[in-house]
């Protein structure tokens, strides 16, 4: 088709937005032209009918009969003549207008309510069916509308426009009406299919109903009707419509063998052709719903749900429009969506809703909005706001423009709308500043802070440190030192690139570092780099950090989200006094969050009392992690501590033990120091076998043994499967590191410090690799930290098994637990 149906599209194109997105809306509506879905689907090929797939042979049947009620009937008919020509003996329909047609009569009635003109053409249409024999055939025109059109007598007129107005008040759904219209009829609800038995029914169903259900439309004359009188008075009784005379529908099944119910099209039609145009321009498309019965609140909340640039985001349905009591404003259900759309559209996108019959309850078929429609609103100082509320669409497009035009069109299968997402230019997306700044870390420690900017976006990311550092990790060049790596060396070389091109940054990272350990800008800098660029990447996407990040993961599975490994007692390296062991652990054995998180703080505060009863106030201190450090070299007694706590406490959910032995920082010389005793890694083991038994609920331990030892990883994990044995010293998120380990089976969990590596891309390479060989992904902060929340993007983005991020209580540790929190609250 040459000729647009849209006929104001040019006027209305003033962008290449507008003019995508109307040429997704043309092509909806090009699809669903009666006259094209009948040509696409019906085929007479000699003496042989193709309708959608099944075969009719017409030299079985002596006669061809067409009738057909709704909408499109007449254009249906005019076009079902065109191909079957001289075939058809004769014919009777009613639709909106007449059509002339060779032998087939055509009527127009009225319609939401139905009147004589409507009854004179379902008599005719009814002697037409009667007059079919077994030996003949009748194809039956189903379409939209055909619930007012077709009126079998006066009184089912007179029964029916009552019922509509009744119904208007009533608040019922369209599903209610028609199981009442289905019972004060005698041709719909399969009445009709009684009319034309025995005689072999071809019902081409032309459906306006969101969802396709063939017996909604026009009220099923020649599909089984399941719903009885009871089930009809009881409509009329909840919702008090008054007196009516119901007849049961035909309940024989014998009625329907010989009829063929055969979808020909309904609003999936036009959505497809929609998606399939979107993505001919190049955007990524998805049909939301193709039975939207929402309010425009809940509309503009489902489409802008996970808006990504370059995207169309469509639906089909019907717009729930409540109108408020003494509301005069005129304008139909799709321009007043689109009017509320208003609201939540973003700068550049375009949002179109329109009747599928070209008449949106006005001489418009719908409406076009997009940031122009509120610039044009603001500069003739009409207040948004009042359209919206007075429900007055209408004139508020016809004076900022906006009306999309198409006259009435031989089409009807309920609303089409789309939010379109303009795609992002290259401008966008090019690195235009990076800088760097020093700032201190929760101990205090120098460290930095990277920004990188592509023209209107950025993101900037502050660089933790650890205490406990595995010998593998890439090097840390000291904080002014770094900065001016950032300013001399790594700008200059990624001026001008794609901050969405993740990888091809991070190779240059790696280059620019020159050895494995990036010694030459040192992996704090490349991993500030990395990640700014990352979170830069997801603001030029308009999407969260954490749904970039599972782009670049690639996830195809849902997994729950992360567990929270909660650091309650520090010791080791990470205070002063207190064990060797540097952290105790509890982890909430559960998905949910929020529970978790509860469940952790009170816990948390169960310890604190425990340890007062033994310990004098200002014995007791905090660690580098936000933990309590106790003044006790004992192995033993932190255990027994958070065991106690957990006891103690009344949580929702299960809770488990971990520890981090951060083994490496007590192995000296060859062998283990604990407790002022000199240990072999078998003589460690044997004591790690003794707090298994003793604390049944430690269940998951890091780095058990020094960062060289696979062989006693592996020992250790064989002689306790239960426990997730976790590797981070001996890791450092090194993809052939944890080759090793897992050719090894040293680990089945590793933690994963983006530091260590010193880029995205390699983070997630390590992460990949343990998600190959099920090693459980521990995502986890440094112990020197920021207050930056990256780490929490990153679990849940990778979908990781837990996110590890010491105590709730400090404000480092707390930003990571706070943004999982508030992922988790959006993501729902
Ligand atoms: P670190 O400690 O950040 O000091 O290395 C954390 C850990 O060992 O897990
Ligand atoms: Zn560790």
């Amino acid at each position: 088709m040459d000729k647009k149906l849209i006929t104001n599209f040019d006027t209305l194109a003033t962008s290449k937005s507008r003019r995508d997105a109307l040429t997704v809306a043309e092509a909806g509506l090009q699809a669903i032209d009666t006259q094209v879905v009948l040509q696409n689907s019906i085929e007479l090929d000699g003496t042989i009918l193709r309708v959608a797939g099944e075969r009719f042979d017409l030299t079985r049947y002596e006669h061809t009969y067409v009738i057909g009620f709704g909408k499109v009937a007449c254009t249906a008919a005019y076009t079902l003549e065109q191909i079957l020509q001289e075939r058809i003996k004769e014919g009777a329909v009613v639709g909106l207008s007449e059509r002339v047609c060779q032998t087939i009569d055509t009527y127009a009635g009225t319609h939401p309510i139905p009147s004589t003109q409507n009854y004179t053409a379902t008599k005719h249409i009814d002697e037409v069916a009667r007059s079919a024999k077994e030996n003949d055939l009748v194809i039956v025109i189903v379409s939209g509308g055909g619930s007012a059109l077709l009126c079998s007598t006066m009184a089912e007129c007179d029964q029916g426009q009552k019922l509509f107005n009744a119904f208007l008040q009533s608040g019922g759904t369209i599903e209610e009406l028609n199981t009442v219209r289905k019972h004060i009829s005698k041709l719909k609800g399969g009445g009709l299919a009684q009319s034309l038995y025995p005689a072999t029914v071809i019902s081409l169903i032309f459906s306006d109903v969101p969802g396709g259900d063939l017996a909604a439309v026009a009220s099923g004359p020649t599909c089984f009707d399941e719903s009885t009188v009871a089930d009809a008075q009881a409509i009329i009784d909840c919702y008090g419509l008054g007196d009516f005379i119901l007849n049961e529908t035909p309940k024989d099944l014998e009625y329907f063998k010989r009829v063929h119910n055969i979808p020909i099209v309904s609003n999936m039609t036009a959505l497809n052709a929609m998606q399939a145009s979107a993505r001919t321009l190049g955007y990524r498309a998805d049909i939301v719903s193709a039975t939207q019965y929402a309010t425009p609140k809940e509309t503009a909340a489902m489409l802008t749900k996970q808006v990504v640039p370059g995207s169309v985001q469509a639906m089909g349905g019907e717009t729930k429009v409540i109108v408020p009591e003494g509301c005069d404003g005129t304008g139909g259900r799709n321009g007043y969506l689109a009017l509320s759309m208003l609201d939540s559209l973003q700068s550049g996108q375009v949002f179109i809703s329109i009747a599928s019959d070209g008449h949106d309850n006005t001489n418009a078929a719908g409406a076009l909005v997009d940031s122009e429609t509120i610039s044009k609103a603001t500069e003739m100082s009409l207040n948004i706001q009042e359209y919206q509320t007075n429900l007055n669409s209408f004139p508020f497009f016809a004076a900022v423009g906006g009306h999309i035009r198409t006259g009435q069109l031989d089409s009807n299968v309920s609303d089409l709308l789309f939010l379109l997402t303009p795609k992002i230019s290259r401008d966008d997306a090019t690195i235009t500043d990076i800088t760097a700044k020093v700032l201190p870390d929760s101990r205090g420690k120098e460290t930095i802070s990277v920004t990188v900017t592509a023209g209107e976006h950025s993101g900037t990311f502050s660089v933790p440190s650890g205490a406990s550092t595995g010998i593998r990790e890439v090097q840390v060049i000291p904080a002014r030192a770094a900065v001016t790596i950032v300013a001399d060396t790594v700008k200059p070389a990624l001026l001008g690139t794609s901050v969405l091109d993740q990888s091809g940054l991070d190779a240059t990272l790696r280059n620019l570092g020159q050895t494995p350990s990036l010694a030459a800008i040192g992996g704090n800098v490349a991993l500030g780099v990395s990640v700014a660029a990352c979170k830069a990447a997801a603001q030029v996407q308009g999407i969260e950090i954490w749904k970039y990040i599972a782009d670049l993961f690639g996830h195809q599975t849902q997994a729950p989200a992360p567990r929270l490994f909660v650091n309650l007692i520090n010791g080791g390296e990470h205070a002063l006094v207190g064990s060797a062991i540097q952290e105790h652990q509890i982890i909430p054995d559960t998905d949910d969050v929020a529970a978790a998180h509860a469940a952790a703080t009170a816990v948390q505060a169960t310890l604190h009392q425990l340890l007062l009863k033994d310990f004098k106030k200002q014995d007791i201190t905090i660690g580098d992690e936000g933990g309590f450090v106790i003044p006790s070299k004992s192995i033993e007694a932190p255990f027994a501590y958070v065991a106690a706590a957990i006891e103690q406490t009344d949580t929702a959910v299960p809770i488990l033990m971990g520890a981090d032995m951060a083994a490496s920082s007590f192995y000296k010389a060859g062998e283990y120091e604990l407790e002022g005793k000199q240990l072999t890694a078998g003589q460690l083991q044997t004591v790690y076998r003794g707090l298994h038994k003793k604390f049944p609920l430690l269940q998951l331990v890091e780095d058990p043994f020094a960062e060289h030892d696979f062989a006693a990883f592996a020992k250790y994990q064989s002689a306790q499967p239960a426990v997730t044995c976790i590797g981070d010293d001996l890791t450092t998120t090194n993809k052939t590191t944890l080759q090793k380990a897992i050719t090894k089976q040293a680990i089945n969990g590793i933690i994963i410090k983006p530091n260590q590596i010193g880029t995205v891309s390699d983070t997630l390479a390590t992460m990949q690799l343990a998600y190959q060989h099920n090693v459980r992904c521990i995502v986890s902060h440094r112990s020197g930290e920021t207050k930056d929340d990256f780490i929490a993007d990153l679990a849940f983005g990778t979908k990781s098994y837990g996110l590890k991020a010491g105590a709730p209580t400090m404000p480092e540790r707390a930003a990571k637990y706070d943004r999982l929190l508030a992922i988790i609250q959006t993501h729902e």
